[in-house]
This record gives C-alpha cells, sequence and structure tokens, in this order.
C-alpha cells in the first residue's frame, strides 16, 4: 500500500512516496501513519533510489518494489525519495538538500515511530551518507554551540556577580532562545538528528572508483560525476562521501552486489567505516549485479536477500528467547546428545530414535559436520534427508539443536579455494584431513559458509522441531590462532580501531625496544615465527583479536539466523574446561541467547574439583540464568594419551554436578559411537557393546534421575559468599613467554584454591572479573596480573568498603598494554596490600620455599618488604621473610600469598582469611571436605567429593543416611 505526498525544501516541493506495512484485517482504514489496528510500524525508512544522479523515479522497482517490501517485511513505513535529479542545470548539492530536507521534515515529526533509518541504492546510497554526515554535522555544531552558550553564561554570570542583576536574565534568555530554536538561521546549528541506522545498497561513494579498471565504465562514471558536481576534480567530500569524514555515524548495513564495478567501492567504504569505529555489517549478495534492486525478476535470489538483510536491521529488534523454543513450557532437565545419523544408514535411524526414547532423551543436536552431505558440490543442495531425520525426531518428541555445520569444508571448497586454510605460526598450511580448517577472516570462507547458513535457516524457518540454532562447534577449538594474511588484514583493521593512530600504537606496544617503530600500518602483522620472543604487547593483542575474530564470525552467523529465524534461539557450545583458554567467554557471554559449554574431565588428583570449577565458572558468565551442558563423555574420550573409562557413578556425579551449578540441559558427544573415523574408541550414549550394555543401563538411569528433577529447572544458583576470579587477560599475559618462569600455569593456581576452599567445606563461585563483586565477603584474585587503573580502583574501594580481597605472586604487575607497573611490586596493588617487593625469585623443579608453619611453596618466592604498620604477617619463610601478609583496611582487609602452596599449604591461609572475612562453612564439620555443597534456590546437592559411601545422618531433611561413593543427593 502505497500513497503519495510532498515535502517542502528548500529548492521547492519533493515528491514523497509512502509505503505502510499491510493494515491487518478489519483495522481501520485511514489511521493514517503509525496508527492502524493491531500492527503499530516499528520503524521508518528514508529511501533514494540510484540512477547515476540522473536517471531515476519513484516507479523504479528500486524505489517502489524497495519501499513496499521493507515495509512489510520490517513493519516499517518508507519514504521513499523523488529528490530531483541532475538534469538541466540541476547539480550537486541539489539532490542531497532535498533528500535531507524529507529527513528533516520526517525526524520532526512526532506521529512516527522513533527508531528513524536513512538509505539508498547506488548514487542514492551517496545521498543517504552526504545527508546522514550532515545531521552528524549539525548535532555537533548544536553541541558546540550549547558549550558555547554555557561558557559563556558562566563568565558571564560572574561578571554579573560584580555588576547588574538584569543582565544575567537578559543572558540566560539568550541562551535558552537559542537552544530551543536549534534550527534557527544564524545559529550555525541546525535541525536534524542523526539516523538510528543507515542502509547502502551498492554505493557508488567514491571517485575515482578504487580498483575499477580503465575503459567504458571508467568514462561513464566519469560522465556521471562531471554531470552531478560540474567537474571531475576537487570534488567537495560529501559529493561522493567516502571522501568525506565519516566517524560518529549510527551502525551501517551495505549489500555489496558480486558482480559490480562499483562494488570496489561498497568494500573501501566498509573498511574505512570500520577504521573510524563505527559499527559495520555487509552482505555480499551472491550471483548479483549493480542494480539488482531493480530486476526481482530477474535476480529474485539476491534480491530477497538483500531486503532480507536490511529487513532484519531495520526491523525493531526482537527479543530473543533466552531458552529453548518449545511449545510445552513445562520445566525439564534436557538430555540428549549430538547425534550424527549421516554416518549411520537410514534403517540405524529408526532404532536410534527408540533407543533414544527408552533412554528419555528430549533434544538432539544435529548436523553439526554435516556440510558435504547438505552441499556435495558447490550450489548444489541435498536437504531430503535432513528433511527426514528431523520429521522422525520430531514424531518422536525429540527436539533438535540445528546445527550451521560450517565447522568442517568439504574437500570440494578447499581444494577450489586453498587460501580458505589456516596458517600455524611457523607458516605451515594448515590440511584438511581433520576438520575446522578453516580461516574466520576469510571473506571466501564467509561468504561459502554464510551462504549454507542461509540456505539451512530459510529451509527449517517455523518448523517445530528446531528448538535453538548450534552455530557451527566449538569455535577456536582447533583454528584460534591463524596467522594467514586473510588474518594480518584483519588484524589490522582491529588494531587501527583500538588505538586510531600509529603513535598510540607504538607507545602501547613499546616498540622503542629492539627497533620495532611501525611507520606505516601495512608493516604490522600476527606474531608469527621470529628468531626470538616477539613483542609481548603484540602477542597479547593477537590473543585479543583471535578471540575477537572469532566471535565476529559467530555474529556473522548469528545475524543471518536472526534475520530469518528470529524466534529461535542462537548459541554455540563453549569450552571452559581446563587450559583452554583462547576465547574470552566472558566477552562471549552476552552474544549468547543462553550458554552452552563442553566439558571433558582429565585425569588427576584435581580432576572432580576441575569439573565443578569450570561448571561454576560457566554458571556465572550470565549470572542467574540457567545453562546448557551440550557435551561432556559418558566415560573414556579418544584424545588423551590414555583414555580411562569413568568408574561406576561417575557419570552421574559429573552430570548431576553441572546441574548443581545451574545447567538446564545435560548432553553428551555423541549418541551413537561411531563406527569409522577418528572417535570410535570415543564413549557415547548407546556404545559398541549396543543397548544390552552398563553403559546405556546407566545412561538410561541417568535419564531418570533427570526426570526426577524437573522441578530445579530455571531456578538460579544461589550466591555464595566468596568469590574466585578469573581474568582472561590476565591468564594471556600471565603465561607469555620471557618471563621470571614459564612454569606458571594460571588456572591451575585458581584451581588450587577452589580446591582448598572446598576442602574446607566452603562453597565459593568462579565468576569472571567483570563480574559485580560487591556481594562477596570474600574475593580471591589468583595471579590477577594485568591491572589497568579502573581495575585498580574497583579493588581498592571493594576493600575500602569493607570487602577482603586475596590475591597472590605475580598480580598487579602489568598495565593493560603489559607494560610493567614501576616503583616496585606488585605494582598496581602495592599500596593496597601495604608491601612491596624488588625482585622475583622463581623456583627451580624440585626447589621448594619452606615456611615456619610447616607447609612450603614451590614455583615462585619473593622477598616481601612490609610498608604499612597495619600489614600482618600470616606466615613466614624458613629464611625469615614474609609470605603471607594481610593488611587490614577499615572493616575489610587485602592479603597476599607470595609463592605457590597449593590446596593443602592454603588451609592455614584460610584458616586465617575465612574468619576475619566473616565466612563460615555451611555444611557440618564431618561433612566438610568430603562432600561439595552446591545451592539452586531450595535446592542443596550434596555431591560426594570421594570414592567411599559418607554418612550424611548429622544432616537434617536427607531422605537416605549414605551418600554412596561418587553419589549425589538433591536436598529440598
Ligand atoms: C569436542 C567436539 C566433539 C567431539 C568431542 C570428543 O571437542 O565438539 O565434536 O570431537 O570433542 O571429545
Amino acid at each position: 500500500m502505497h500513497s503519495d505526498l510532498e515535502v517542502t525544501g528548500p529548492h521547492g516541493a519533493i515528491p514523497v512516496r509512502v509505503f505502510e506495512p499491510e493494515r491487518e484485517p478489519g483495522a481501520q482504514p485511514g489511521a493514517g501513519p503509525g496508527k492502524e489496528a493491531g500492527k503499530e510500524p516499528g520503524a521508518v525508512l528514508v529511501w533514494a533510489h540510484g540512477g547515476g544522479f540522473r536517471h531515476g523515479a519513484l516507479g523504479m522497482p528500486e524505489s517502489d518494489h524497495v519501499g513496499a517490501e521493507l515495509a512489510r517485511r520490517a513493519n516499517a513505513i518508507v519514504f521513499s525519495v523523488g529528490y530531483r535529479l541532475a538534469v538541466d542545470g540541476v547539480r550537486y548539492p541539489i539532490p542531497i538538500d532535498d533528500v535531507h530536507a524529507v529527513w528533516e521534515w520526517v525526524t520532526a515529526r512526532d506521529d512516527l515511530p522513533s527508531r528513524k533509518a536513512i538509505g539508498g541504492a547506488s548514487a542514492g546510497a551517496a545521498l543517504a551518507l552526504a545527508s546522514a554526515l550532515r545531521s552528524r554535522d549539525e548535532t555537533e555544531a548544536r553541541k558546540e554551540c550549547k558549550a558555547r552558550d554555557e561558557s559563556k553564561a558562566e563568565d558571564e554570570s560572574e561578571a554579573r556577580d560584580e555588576s547588574k542583576a538584569e543582565d544575567e536574565s537578559e543572558a540566560r534568555e539568550g541562551s535558552e532562545a537559542r537552544e530551543e530554536g536549534g534550527a534557527e538561521e544564524g545559529s550555525g546549528a541546525r535541525g536534524g538528528r542523526i539516523p538510528d541506522l543507515i542502509l547502502l545498497a551498492y554505493p557508488f561513494a567514491h571517485f575515482p572508483v578504487p580498483t575499477l579498471g580503465l575503459g567504458r565504465h571508467q568514462e561513464e562514471i566519469e560522465d556521471m560525476v562531471r554531470n552531478y558536481v560540474g567537474r571531475i576534480s576537487d570534488l567537495p567530500p560529501d559529493a561522493l562521501p567516502g571522501a568525506a569524514r565519516l566517524d560518529g555515524l549510527p551502525p551501517v548495513h551495505i549489500v555489496l552486489s558480486e558482480h559490480d564495478d562499483l562494488r570496489p567501492s561498497g568494500e573501501l567504504l566498509e573498511r574505512q567505516l570500520r577504521e573510524v569505529g563505527v559499527e559495520v555489517e555487509s552482505l555480499l549478495a551472491r550471483g548479483s549485479t549493480h542494480g539488482h534492486f531493480n530486476r526481482p525478476l530477474e535476480e529474485p535470489e539476491p534480491v530477497d536477500v538483500s531486503l532480507g538483510f536490511f529487513a532484519s536491521a531495520l526491523r525493531v529488534p526482537q527479543q530473543a528467547p533466552k531458552w529453548l523454543k518449545k511449545a510445552d513450557a513445562e520445566p525439564r532437565i534436557e538430555f540428549g546428545a549430538d547425534y550424527n545419523p549421516e554416518q549411520w544408514p537410514r534403517e540405524v535411524w529408526a532404532e536410534d530414535v527408540r533407543a533414544m526414547r527408552e533412554a528419555g532423551v528430549t533434544v538432539v543436536s544435529l548436523g553439526i559436520f554435516s556440510w558435504v552431505r547438505l552441499e556435495p558440490d558447490e550450489g548444489r543442495y541435498d536437504f531430503g534427508w535432513l528433511d527426514d531425520i528431523i520429521e522422525l525426531l520430531h514424531a518422536n518428541g525429540i527436539l533438535v539443536d540445528l546445527a550451521t555445520p560450517t565447522a568442517s569444508p568439504p574437500p570440494w571448497l578447499t581444494t577450489k579455494h586453498p587460501e580458505i586454510l589456516p596458517v600455524d605460526v611457523d607458516g605451515r598450511t594448515v590440511w584438511p584431513g581433520a576438520r575446522q580448517h578453516w580461516r574466520p577472516t576469510s571473506p571466501v570462507f564467509r561468504d561459502h559458509a554464510l551462504r549454507l547458513v542461509r540456505k539451512i535457516a530459510t529451509r527449517y524457518q517455523g518448523h517445530p522441531a528446531v528448538t535453538a540454532w548450534h552455530v557451527n562447534n566449538e569455535l577456536g577449538c582447533h583454528n584460534v590462532h591463524d596467522y594467514s594474511d586473510d588474518a594480518a588484514r584483519a588484524f589490522r583493521i582491529w588494531l587501527r580501531k583500538r588505538y586510531r593512530d600509529l603513535d598510540t600504537l607504538n607507545s602501547a606496544w613499546g616498540t622503542a625496544f629492539w627497533s620495532q617503530n611501525y611507520s606505516d600500518w601495512d608493516q604490522l602483522l600476527p606474531p608469527r615465527f621470529a628468531n626470538g620472543p616477539v613483542n609481548p604487547t603484540q602477542q597479547l593483542d593477537f590473543q585479543r583479536f583471535s578471540s575477537d575474530a572469532l566471535k565476529d564470525y559467530y555474529l556473522a552467523e548469528r545475524r543471518i539466523l536472526r534475520e530469518l529465524t528470529p524466534d529461535v534461539p542462537v548459541t554455540t557450545n563453549f569450552m571452559v574446561a581446563g587450559d583452554i583458554n583462547g576465547m574470552n567467554y566472558p566477552d562471549w557471554a552476552a552474544e549468547v541467547d543462553f550458554v552452552a559449554n563442553d566439558h571433558y574431565t582429565r585425569p588427576g588428583p584435581q580432576s572432580r574439583d576441575e569439573l565443578s570449577f569450570s561448571a561454576n565458572l560457566t554458571g556465572n558468565l550470565i549470572a542467574g540464568r540457567p545453562w546448557f551442558l551440550m557435551e561432556h563423555s559418558t566415560s573414556a574420550v579418544n584424545w588423551q594419551p590414555v583414555n580411562i573409562p569413568k568408574l561406576p557413578g561417575e557419570l552421574e556425579r559429573d552430570s548431576l554436578t553441572h546441574v548443581a551449578h545451574g545447567a538446564d540441559g545435560v548432553c553428551f558427544f555423541q549418541w551413537r559411537a561411531s563406527k569409522a573415523g577418528a572417535e570410535k574408541y570415543h564413549s557415547a550414549m548407546l556404545p559398541h557393546a549396543g543397548t544390552d550394555s552398563a553403559l546405556f543401563r546407566a545412561v538410561t538411569d541417568l535419564g531418570a534421575r533427570l526426570r526426577s528433577l524437573s522441578d530445579i529447572a530455571g531456578i538460579a544458583r544461589t550466591p555464595a559468599q566468596v568469590a574466585v576470579v578469573i581474568d582472561y587477560e590476565s591468564w594471556w599475559a600471565a603465561e607469555l613467554d620471557s618471563h621470571p618462569t614459564d612454569r606458571l600455569r594460571y588456572r591451575r593456581e585458581a584451581l588450587d584454591w577452589y580446591t582448598a576452599l572446598l576442602d574446607r567445606g566452603i562453597r565459593a563461585d568462579v565468576v569472571p572479573i567483570t563480574a559485580d563483586l560487591s556481594g562477596y565477603r570474600l574475593v580471591v584474585a589468583p595471579i590477577l596480573h594485568v591491572v589497568p587503573v579502573p581495575l585498580q580502583e574497583r579493588l581498592r574501594s571493594y576493600v575500602g568498603s569493607g570487602g577482603h580481597l586475596a590475591t597472590t605472586y605475580f598480580s598487579g604487575i602489568v598495565d593493560e598494554n603489559d607494560h610493567a607497573w614501576l616503583g616496585g611490586y606488585p605494582g598496581a596493588l602495592r599500596d593496597l596490600l601495604g608491601i612491596r617487593v624488588e625482585e622475583f625469585t622463581p623456583l627451580l623443579d624440585g626447589v621448594t620455599a619452606p615456611l615456619t608453619n610447616g607447609t612450603s611453596g614451590t614455583l615462585w618466592s619473593e622477598r616481601v618488604d612490609v610498608t604499612d604498620p597495619a600489614v600482618k604477617v600470616l606466615a613466614t619463610y624458613d629464611h625469615g621473610g614474609p609470605a603471607v601478609t594481610r593488611r587490614a583496611v577499615g572493616e575489610g582487609s587485602a592479603s597476599y600469598v607470595s609463592t605457590r602452596l597449593g590446596p593443602a599449604g592454603l588451609a592455614p591461609v584460610l584458616d586465617d582469611l575465612l574468619p576475619a572475612a566473616g565466612v563460615d562453612s555451611e555444611l557440618p564439620p564431618e561433612l566438610r571436605g568430603r562432600v561439595e555443597l552446591a545451592v539452586r534456590g531450595r535446592a542443596r546437592f550434596l555431591i560426594n567429593r570421594t570414592d567411599q559411601p559418607v554418612d550424611l545422618s548429622s544432616l537434617p531433611g536427607v531422605p537416605d543416611d549414605l551418600l554412596p561413593a561418587r553419589g549425589v543427593v538433591v536436598v529440598r
């Protein structure tokens, strides 16, 4: 539905065509824009068609089809502008004036939705962008004007204090008048607010167009520009606005046509915008030509995809569901596995589903590694088998967590495009043969992968079985650090965004050292193999970048999924486990609709505690919300040097430990053990031995146990009084090379504290450094190596408000650039701790640093000088110096442990710290250390930490007195 109207601009009337979303049946006609019943439009778009500034009209598809479709798809009101064309003496800037006049008119109306966007195609994109730049300039001018007025009013008021009072009111009146009349002549500050969003289709934003070949097109383009501006040199920056200052703009979405002489202009614009910190998203419309919006019949697929891309950006963002989408809202703990039916003949599928039902499976993750089965050759798709298995699962009431099958690119793709293969630090290509052999920064990989994502999302849009999207698989498991040329290019863009100019980068990277000063961005590289230690800040930034590059790829997939299936939550399986630290998950957590994690135990004395620690941290990535255990193992894995099966009871105990820490889904890798391939000796829910096996019976029992805990689903974990803090930046930086020792392991120290707390029956939360710490009585921040000023202040204020902080050796040492804090260690925390250390004394393997309390340190030691009389020495080295200190600060305190004590050595330290912080165990003395307690609301999980039964008779309300070896009891 459209109507026509006219807006008056500086050059007279401007025709405007208005497209509104279809009215709901029964809505009142004539209700006017934004007023129809039942379906309030959510956004407004001012749109400019293209035509080389000289052609085009409101009736062309680029105006008409786009207007109608965006109105419908995005539930928006679209105002398509019939700006004056550059004919009959009309020239720059008249077309911009017209578009901008309509923008100002639209933004001045208060009867329209508040979300307002501007956009255009080709030359129209240049006009829309130029108008947005004007709005930015006008807004900036208004701000400056206001600031000037305010300071003038201040000066005048000072003068007035000395003289007459009437002047005061005049000055104020003058200032108010200017403020109100922001659009008035003479103030230099006109109306027009900055749009919320800019949509640019195949923009013509530069002249000369970068990398455009010579020939016919070059002449045409010159002619177009000469006709529009009157010349082809000395162009005003906003005529082809890629030449203008581009910062201060809202998010920009760019559609690029694949076969388009002007594509380099759009691509350059994208890079320019990114560099100045503008959020950009782009879509390469495969198979499309320049101006494809004008060819909906000839190029239906790209037009549809491009419109979908714009519509999803324009539509008022819908709050994605935060948990599985399912018809039945009954709370339950989900139970299931990765399911890889493509590895099996169809006859097996029916048997699979039957056994799934027997085991109580509620959900499976499907299609994770099925790219080649779904797209056997480029652009040839085979979804039939997936349709069938989804139907079969659906018919049996099993939900589908549908994977985007992008984790393992098929041989046809890597053969045709070996440039998508990652490159390792030594410059070696990572060849296909395993999986995840792709670069997150490769435009070619992205193009192919995202096209497949779009296909699969389109195909299963609205399917009732699809309960969530499982993006890729364990992003960064094998490809977190890629040193390829694509990575180098993306790293440079990332660095430009972080540092803006080379001077800042040089100073952050300390490039005065070893003659590393950079004079051109192109000289910057990932930290590739070198004949000595590579610049540490370069390494640290590369860690940050690598995490961001994968996250950016995840977001690219998510964008498509949100566009096509906004009602289905999107997640990806994290790997909060062991020493995996490539991805800064606290930073990723905000981007998933619910957190999903994969966890596998490693053998060793702290194996069980490590599981609890990981589950605990996973549950605190988005505190208060349930999470999903996407993978763990029923028994042995296949990738350790020796793969030991789980002991009886371990399967259930491990699963319930995750539930105790907030997991509302317990899933495994995988449903049926593979017959072939690298993982055939990995355990599964259904082992090689078949359903007649102890393992399958244990799996079925677990299904029943989880059903009995349905009432716990959705209940948040109850916070503890103690927090153990994890900081990925410190983890990265503390383990860099060229340090006092290469033996230091960040997470091992944190886990030691966690074990020591569990040994004393103390419940602790493992939280990211970004968490709100104010509710905790005791915060343990082991090896908090990176302490920028804001964190220094946060910790100071935490302790100042009565909090108790404990930290360790190698903490407070560097700032965010990995530059040492000067004046003595522990640098940023020196004053708070009231101590000073001049030199680190790391210990050789086998050497210990005995303490007078009978414990002894390993790895590290220090000569600690006490600098504040409020510091009490809690433990002393045999050689005489303080080993553990505590400084009282009002009601709070700051403690320091200068060596690695391990869980046993930390016991006496906690005996001092816990009572001082007012923390006591919630368990009776005889259970402390033997049982882990985790609490979700009314439910108290008692987890046996030992291989012996534990007598629970001292606890009230426990149904059975005996907690079996490796068992878990849940008391409500
Ligand atoms: C995970 C992976 C699964 C499977 C599993 C084996 O890292 O996501 O696909 O390989 O390990 O333990």
